[in-house]
């Protein structure tokens, strides 16, 4: 009986444990069969579990049962054995014409086997619908409808067990620094602003809506209020928006509050989390404090406010130029986007000369190109030097599918020329060099323009630079390439402007604290909400922004001010936020903190390709289950009993 074997035989070794250091010793693994190889006499096969694979040897001078009970695995059967561990011994190569150790480098158990006196089948598998291999040419589709199957996999093992990991040293981490693990509701009332929520009907209370936490922010700040200064909690949250390769609908943060604090002492905390984190995961000295990048800098340099720092092409703000050289200067589309109050930016593509290629990036690359290409005499391409005209083109079909309207260049000949150049056809000379002095061209480089509104020419430039960087092997499409680039970005507005409603909103949530010298801006007769900055920050990783927060705003006399600066009347606030805006009144401490995206932390540190690699059970780009087939139908009677009716959306 298999549950005899498993109560009478206790499992000594996992799958990953044995070494040369054990030749000789009674051993019992159990396991699922990773795969088989039946040599004539012998049998062996690879015993898989989470820790690794062992090789097994099923051999009738052994045990003629255990070896008749072998010829009927098959792959994923699952089974014990009892057996000795021994050295692989010795295998004809006919390469070198002679008997070498039969030891697998490739494998941590590689220089043992086990020879097998007793085996139990525990269950049979049906033929799996794909491989269980890390090699396997399969449709992410597939994978996720038999997600089971697929965390079966050995890479996908090691990214579980690493995010596992890194739970626990978060814990132990907030724990070691004072802070207290305590737990905040899923289902709340909904609040306005942020991100659009999921809603759960209360069948109790007939018509009313729970709403899904989209983090647990207000309940947060309340326990400041409540006294529980240092709080942390790894939760989900929920968020009803579209996705992409960096969100799921429900995902998980890492959240911290904090009381008597200052932004320096928010960042000293995460960047020792982050410094704990990287030296549990790949035993890494990360270098602290990280960077810290002013907001408007960063749009400027690099059009977005989670720049990848892992390589250069900055872009160049050309208004200042246009605007001196005036409609003269012989560029009249620039000239024009100056009186219209938009954008001009340049960016420089410089070939790469030999040899000036990252190493850690180049071999990236190389491995995602086996990983494509599993072909062994499938030749690796070299490293690209520059863009080939047919490139160039191509990139502004790139930049239109962004909605630009085409893409300004201007290719340097080694005499100084501007080839492929007709924008600047009527081109003053004078201004010419004023933009190669801007933006420090040379012979042989290439500019790229883009012009227009602010927001557009922000979008569209930073990513073209990260393509273009993507393309040029600067850095690899997926993962790190060696480089971790830490970075805060800080100082921000506490407002945005939104063209469509002509009104001033709070560009991250209306509890940020403004600065002090900025507050004479908030009203009276030096208002002007574009001066208004606030100490909210975001911490970022080679291009992605991996938490933010802000320093909250305890002062109900400057939180009133914020409020009507955006518009919004005490009775709005009231009815929105009523409870909030109580408690900053009985004694709030000033607060504030952050939530990192853990598991947008975990795909970068793992340098997967996608979030969905390192969530056990991830959601499609449309929000199904395929395993489960969530969202799946409900029955009338149940809508009902909800006070629910489907009906199509309102026009
Ligand atoms: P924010 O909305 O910036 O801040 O979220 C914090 C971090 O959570 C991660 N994240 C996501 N990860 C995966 N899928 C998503 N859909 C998703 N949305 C966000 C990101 C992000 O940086 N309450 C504030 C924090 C605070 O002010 O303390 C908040 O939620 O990595």
């Amino acid at each position: 009986m298999a549950s005899d074997f498993i109560s009478k035989t206790k499992r000594s070794h996992s799958c990953g444990a044995l070494r040369a250091s054990h030749i000789g010793e009674q051993v019992v693994l159990f396991g699922w069969v990773h795969n088989r190889r039946d040599h004539g006499g012998l049998i062996f096969i690879d015993l898989r579990d989470r820790e690794g694979l062992t090789q097994i040897v099923f051999d009738p001078a052994v045990s003629r049962e255990a070896h008749a009970t072998a010829e009927a695995l098959r792959a994923e059967w699952v089974f014990g054995i009892r057996g000795k561990v021994r050295s692989r011994g010795l295998q004809f190569s006919k390469k070198e014409n002679k008997e070498v150790p039969a030891t697998n480098p490739n494998l941590a158990t590689g220089e043992i086997e086990v020879e097998v006196t007793e085996i139990q089948v525990f269950n049979k598998a049906e033929t799996p619908p794909f491989e269980v291999s890390d090699h396997i040419d399969v449709s992410e589709e597939r994978r996720l409808a038999f997600r089971y199957l697929d965390l079966r996999r050995p890479a996908l093992q090691k990214v579980i067990m690493t995010r596992s990991k890194m739970n626990a040293a978060t814990r132990s981490y907030f724990v070691d620094n004072g802070f207290l693990e305590l737990e905040t509701p899923f289902m709340g009332r909904y609040t306005p602003g942020g991100a659009r929520n999921f809603l759960v009907p209360s069948r109790l209370n007939p018509g009313k809506f729970y709403a899904l936490a989209e983090s647990p922010q207000l309940y947060k700040q309340l326990f400041m209020v409540a006294g529980f200064d240092r709080y942390f909690q790894i939760v989900k949250c929920f968020r009803d928006e579209d996705l992409r390769l960096d969100r799921q609908p429900e995902f998980t943060q890492i959240d911290v509050e904090m009381s008597f604090v200052a932004q320096e002492d928010v960042f000293g905390i995460i960047e020792g989390l982050l410094k704990r984190l990287w030296k549990e995961v790949h035993g890494l000295d990360v270098p602290t404090p990280f960077k810290r990048l002013d907001f408007d800098e960063s749009m400027r340099r690099y059009g977005n406010d989670k720049p990848d720092t892992r390589f250069g092409m900055e872009h160049t703000v050309l208004n200042g130029l246009i605007e001196k050289f005036g409609v003269e200067g012989g560029v009249a589309p620039m000239w024009e986007t100056v009186q219209q109050k938009g954008l001009i930016k340049a960016l420089v593509v410089s070939p790469v000369a030999d040899g000036q290629h990252d190493p850690g990036v180049v071999k990236a690359k190389e491995e995602a190109f086996r990983r494509a290409n599993p072909n062994p005499t499938a030749k690796v391409p070299p490293p690209p030097k520059e863009l080939s005209r047919k490139e160039i083109e191509e990139l502004e079909q790139y930049v239109m599918g962004m909605g630009a309207k085409g893409l300004a260049r201007a290719k340097l000949a080694e005499n100084g020329d501007w080839t492929q150049a007709p924008l600047f056809k009527n081109a003053k000379p004078e201004l010419k060099a004023a933009i190669l002095e801007a933006t420090g061209a040379k012979p042989g480089d290439l500019i790229l323009f883009q012009f227009g509104p602010e927001p557009k020419v922000h979008t569209i430039m930073a990513n073209l630079r990260v393509h273009l960087a993507k393309k040029l092997w600067l850095i690899p499409e997926f993962g790190a390439g060696g480089k971790w680039n830490f970075l805060w970005v800080v100082n921000p507005p506490l407002f945005e402007y939104d063209e469509e409603s002509k009104t001033w909103a709070a560009a991250h949530h209306a509890f940020t604290r403004p600065m002090d010298e900025c507050l004479k801006y908030l009203d009276g007769p030096e208002q002007d909400l574009s001066k208004v900055y606030c100490y909210r920050y975001d911490v970022v990783l080679n291009g992605f922004e991996i938490g933010g927060g802000s320093i909250r705003l305890h002062d109900p006399a400057v939180q009133a001010k914020v409020f009507k600066a955006m518009g919004i009347t005490e009775e709005d606030a009231r009815s929105k936020f009523g409870f909030l805006l109580d408690a900053l009144k009985f004694g709030a401490p000033p607060h504030g903190g952050i939530a990192l995206g853990m598991d947008r932390l975990s795909f970068l540190i793992t340098e997967t390709e996608s979030l969905r690699d390192v969530i056990p059970f991830p959601k499609t780009q449309k929000g199904t289950d395929l395993m489960t087939g969530a969202p799946g139908d409900v029955d009338e009677k149940q809508l009902r009993e909800l006070y629910v009716k489907s009906a199509p959306p309102a026009k």
